[in-house]
Order: structure tokens, then C-alpha cells, then sequence
């Protein structure tokens, strides 16, 4: 069924849900393979539309208070179910509560590595420590079996340069291209529960060779400026102004695929 977003524009209302989404291709049901990107406004918890062990790899950033641990709890089970076997879970978290989210994840996931996330801009002030904080630690979990081949892939990951602040919990796009690049494979369906802005989703599809990608956010206003990027991305237009941003930049320059830039596909 279409329905109208806050934009205007049409959304569709997963018949299995009680959320509504956006989708690359609204005239195909969320889970259709040919689906590029899939935005569903809702809780994580309710997405039981997600099929058990359909996903190649989670990547995430929920909000880092110690008062959101039981997220976490719900995050753990949530990517046991929907992971494939050997599937991976990247959750980028707070210093302070790292050893309770290690915890948590850990009674339902395998843990891997840790993967710092270096920011360009400037230091964080941790008052209670006195610490000038210049990056994030990024959480390595799997679903067993786990068992990495090929590549050997970096733990030190730059976040490169923000290029629009449109929120204030939102992370650079290059950044989350660099994980993708890096941890996941071409073709794979990669999610991110607590999506905000859709960083990880424009990340995804920026870096193309066929990946697939799901974001869910109970927050309606970041859903419309993912939907809002989203577009963006998928036309090209968001590669030019990062590109414009960050000229040099390797992994934000356009790159020429034979349908012209990555990202602007047939159906993306
Ligand atoms: C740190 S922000 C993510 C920011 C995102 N990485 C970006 O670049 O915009 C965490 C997000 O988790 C969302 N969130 C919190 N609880 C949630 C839940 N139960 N289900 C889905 N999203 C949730 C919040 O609305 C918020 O947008």
C-alpha cells in the first residue's frame, strides 16, 4: 500500500510490520532482491520482517549512554536471529561502557577484534577523565562460524572529513565507506538497526559491486534526511559534493563504472 511521508512523497507500509518505509524500488515488496536500500521507520525490535539469518553484515552506531545498555541486550539477540552463519556485527560504542557492551554481545555473538575509528576533526572532551578523545572504538563481533578469507583488512579506520552536519549524532560517510570496503563483501545485504541519518545505507550504496542494504530508525525526522541522501546517493549527486569536499580523496572521488558513476545503477 503507498502512503504519504512527512516529505510527501510516497513510502510504502510493510505489510508484515507496523512501521512505514522508503525503498529503492517501491513497487517491489522490502525483501525483494533487486531492492537497493530499504528505509523502515520503526523500532529494531519489531522488524520481524527481517528473515532469520538473511543478513551478511550488521554495522551500527546506537546511542552510547550507559542508560541504553538494554538496546545493546536487544541488539545482541536481534543479530543472532537475523545474521547468516558467519555473518559479522560492526557496533561502534562509547569508551565508557565498552566493557558492559562487550559483555552483553558476547552472550549471543562471537567476539573478534576491536577496530579503532580515528576522527579527523577535532577531539571530543571527556570531562570526567580529563581525556581529549580523537576516536571510537568499533566493536568486531560474529556469528559463528566465523572464518575470514582472503584480504587482510585494516583496524584503524580515519573518518575522514563530516561533509554536512544535517544531525547531530551523524557520521561521515566516508568513514563508513572505509568499514565497508574493507569488512564486507560485494553482493552482500548489510544493516543497520539504529540507522539515524542513513550513513551506513549511503556508505553501502556508494560503495556498490552489488551491495544491498537495510536501515531502520524509530526517529522520523533522520528517516526523511536518509531518504532525502538516499536519493542523493543513488543519483550521483551526493558523490559530486563529497567529491567536490574532499578532492584527492580516493575514497570519495567518483569512480566510472560501466553504467557511468558507482552508485548511479539501473534500480538504485
Ligand atoms: C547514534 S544515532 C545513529 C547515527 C547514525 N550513525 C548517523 O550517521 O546518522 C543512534 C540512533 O539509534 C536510534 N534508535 C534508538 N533506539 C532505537 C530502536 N529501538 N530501534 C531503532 N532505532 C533506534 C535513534 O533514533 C538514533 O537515530
Amino acid at each position: 500500500m503507498l502512503v504519504k511521508s512527512l516529505s510527501g512523497s510516497e513510502i510504502m507500509r510493510v505489510e508484515t510490520g507496523t512501521g512505514a518505509c522508503h525503498a529503492s524500488r517501491p513497487d517491489l515488496p522490502p525483501l525483494d532482491p533487486r531492492q537497493k536500500w530499504v528505509l523502515w521507520h520503526g523500532r529494531f525490535q519489531d522488524a520481524g520482517w527481517i528473515p532469520d539469518e538473511s543478513v551478511d553484515a550488521i554495522i551500527t552506531d546506537p546511542p552510547y549512554g550507559r542508560e541504553w545498555l538494554p538496546l545493546y541486550e536487544d541488539l545482541a539477540d536481534f543479530a543472532a536471529r537475523v545474521l547468516k552463519p558467519g555473518g559479522i556485527c560492526l557496533v561502534m560504542t562509547g569508551q565508557l561502557i565498552l566493557p558492559n557492551v562487550i559483555e552483553i554481545l558476547r552472550r549471543r555473538l562471537q567476539y573478534v577484534w576491536l577496530i579503532s575509528y580515528v576522527s579527523t576533526g577535532h577531539a571530543a572532551l571527556v570531562w570526567s577523565i580529563r581525556v581529549m578523545s580523537h576516536s571510537k572504538p568499533v566493536l568486531y563481533f560474529a556469528k559463528p562460524p566465523h572464518n575470514p578469507t582472503g584480504l587482510f583488512r585494516p583496524d584503524l579506520i580515519s573518518s575522514g572529513q563530516k561533509t554536512k552536519r544535517e544531525h547531530e549524532w551523524q557520521q561521515s560517510v566516508v568513514g563508513f565507506r572505509r568499514l565497508i570496503h574493507h569488512y564486507t563483501q560485494p553482493n552482500s545485504l548489510i544493516l543497520d538497526p539504529c540507522c539515524g541519518t542513513g550513513t551506513t545505507l549511503v556508505a553501502a550504496i556508494m560503495e556498490g559491486e552489488g551491495r544491498r542494504t537495510i536501515g531502520i530508525d524509530v526517529d522520523g525526522r533522520a528517516i526523511e534526511i536518509a531518504f532525502r541522501k538516499l536519493q542523493e546517493a543513488s543519483g550521483g549527486l551526493l558523490q559530486l559534493r563529497m567529491f567536490a569536499l574532499e578532492e584527492g580523496d580516493p575514497m570519495t572521488a567518483p569512480r566510472p563504472t560501466r553504467a557511468g558513476l558507482n552508485g548511479r545503477r539501473a534500480g538504485a
